[in-house]
């Protein structure tokens, strides 16, 4: 494995104490997180070491951290330190603690005129920049527009930008797919290129989007969407502010050479100076003061995963609010995606709680071949792990097992003795507090446990995860 080395990578994961997950998707985890030193937050993005090389996404991955390591303008994250252990990379990256502009779009149904505008001018004054860098995003949508505390936008997510010639990777397929259905330029489906205008259909599908709540080529398929991109099938309400017509009509041009912005039509100089933009101060524009919007409830206090967000610096990390680790699952699907894992993995046997009958069965009897399964009682081990359990100064190595029920119990895996068990309720509660370390809060006691392996997200997940099962199930 290459070492992840260009930018600053002095700290590790014990520097930092985690106090939220932000964002979850097959490839990686966001945590917000604490640096222990100074008190700043940064949002933690980890990637799963063997997945990476399994899948073939480290060239990806390599990507992206090359691109945001390069790039120093107040309108893109910032990657403060790179650091890995056995398992897994970290990536901190300033936090952005306003969370995605689409959650704004979509709390307000659509952004009255002042904020598009403005909106639209901070992407336009980024996107110069990446030009000037050679750098084309691929995936600009408002999923990764994010807003920073005093709402100006960072933007994210490089990894299927493409670089330079120079700087491309030999594994780099100019030609894949990349990028968001409905933000995709024409060029990428007929001719499979991207180029330096490419990012600028986006940005008119973005403009769009401000103005409406919805995408301009948005359809129930894929593959209706494509065909509309291509024969550029799209309609400005006629409600629709005429500037705002006329600039994205300007964007939205199927030649890339043809796009306003683009060389061929004067470049940025003449993109900004469409009427559409009067009166933005493009010199100053990070420093103004951006319109006011409706806040959406994830600033308010839940996000769009479901996780609850603090609003004071002491919420951060307290266990009764906000800091505690949250079931992330919303956003994913109604039913509790608590998969079947492998057991190698040290995850459990079982594990949607939702098993038919047979499949029970099969993971039952898989468990059964375990010396752990004794201690089951026939309930399915949920998750299982070896965890140290701290009291007081002592600190014991214990295995840990997540049952059904729910129910947690430690052995002592020398003599194959149960050591004791935690005792589930609705208070129960979870806190992430370092990678290693988290605790199980319940009525009159706190268990302080390190996983020596850098699970303690994993570990909180899932059992929030079978707690809110068991809640939802009126079970607890
Ligand atoms: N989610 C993903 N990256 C983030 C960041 N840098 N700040 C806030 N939320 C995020």
């Amino acid at each position: 494995m290459e070492k992840f080395t260009s930018v600053p990578n002095k700290k590790g994961p014990d520097d930092f104490m985690v106090a939220k997950l932000l964002g979850e998707d097959e490839e990686s985890t966001v945590v917000l997180a604490q640096d222990v030193s100074s008190g700043k937050y940064y949002a933690i993005k980890i990637l799963d070491q063997e997945k990476l090389s399994q899948e073939d996404k480290l060239s990806q991955v390599k990507k992206e951290q090359h691109v945001i390591s390069r790039l120093e303008h107040p309108f893109f994250v910032k990657l403060h330190y790179t650091f890995e252990d056995e398992k897994r990379l970290y990536f901190v990256l300033s936090y952005a603690k306003n969370g995605e502009l689409l959650s704004y779009i979509e709390a307000n149904t659509y952004l009255p005129l002042e904020c598009a505008k403005f909106y639209s001018a901070e992407i336009v004054l980024a996107l110069e920049y990446l030009n000037c860098m050679h750098i084309i995003h691929r995936d600009l949508k408002p999923e990764n527009i994010l807003l920073t505390d005093d709402m100006h936008i960072q933007i994210t997510d490089f990894g299927t930008a493409k670089l330079p010639p120079e700087n491309r990777t030999n594994s780099e397929r100019t030609t894949s797919f990349v990028g968001t259905a409905e933000y995709v330029p024409p060029e990428l489906l007929t001719t499979k290129r991207s180029c330096a205008s490419s990012d600028l259909w986006a940005l008119g599908c973005i403009v769009y989007q401000m103005l409406t709540g919805k995408t301009p080529f948005h359809d129930d398929s894929e593959y209706f969407v494509f065909q509309k991109i291509v024969s550029r099938d799209f309609k400005c309400p006629t409600t629709m502010n005429e500037d705002a017509q006329d600039l994205i009509g300007k964007l939205l041009v199927v030649d890339p050479d043809d796009r306003l912005g683009s060389a061929r039509q004067g470049g940025f100089d003449r993109l900004k100076a469409h009427p559409f933009f009067r009166g933005i101060n493009w010199q100053n524009l990070h420093k103004e003061t951006p319109p006011m919007m409706h806040r959406p409830s994830s600033v308010l206090g839940k996000d769009r995963l479901g996780s609850e967000t603090f609003k004071t610096a002491e919420d951060r990390l307290s266990p009764s609010k906000g800091g505690t680790m949250r079931r992330v699952s919303q956003g994913m699907d109604k039913q509790l995606r608590l998969q079947c894992s492998d057991p190698e993995d040290n995850e459990g046997y079982g594990l949607s709680l939702n098993l038919s009958e047979e499949e029970k069965e099969r993971r039952l009897s898989k468990q059964a071949e375990t010396p752990w399964n004794k201690f089951a009682d026939g309930r399915l081990i949920l998750k299982i792990g070896e965890l140290e359990k701290k009291r007081g100064l002592s600190l014991k190595y214990r295995q840990f097992l997540l049952l059904e029920g729910p129910r947690i119990i430690y052995i002592d895996s020398s003599t194959m003795e149960i050591k004791g068990e935690i005792p589930w309720s609705k208070e129960l509660m979870t806190e992430v507090k370092t990678f290693k370390v988290f605790l199980v809060h319940v009525p009159g006691r706190t268990y302080h446990l390190i996983d020596r392996k850098g699970n303690a997200i994993k570990w909180c997940r899932k059992i929030e995860e079978v707690k809110q099962f068991y809640i939802e199930q009126n079970r607890l």
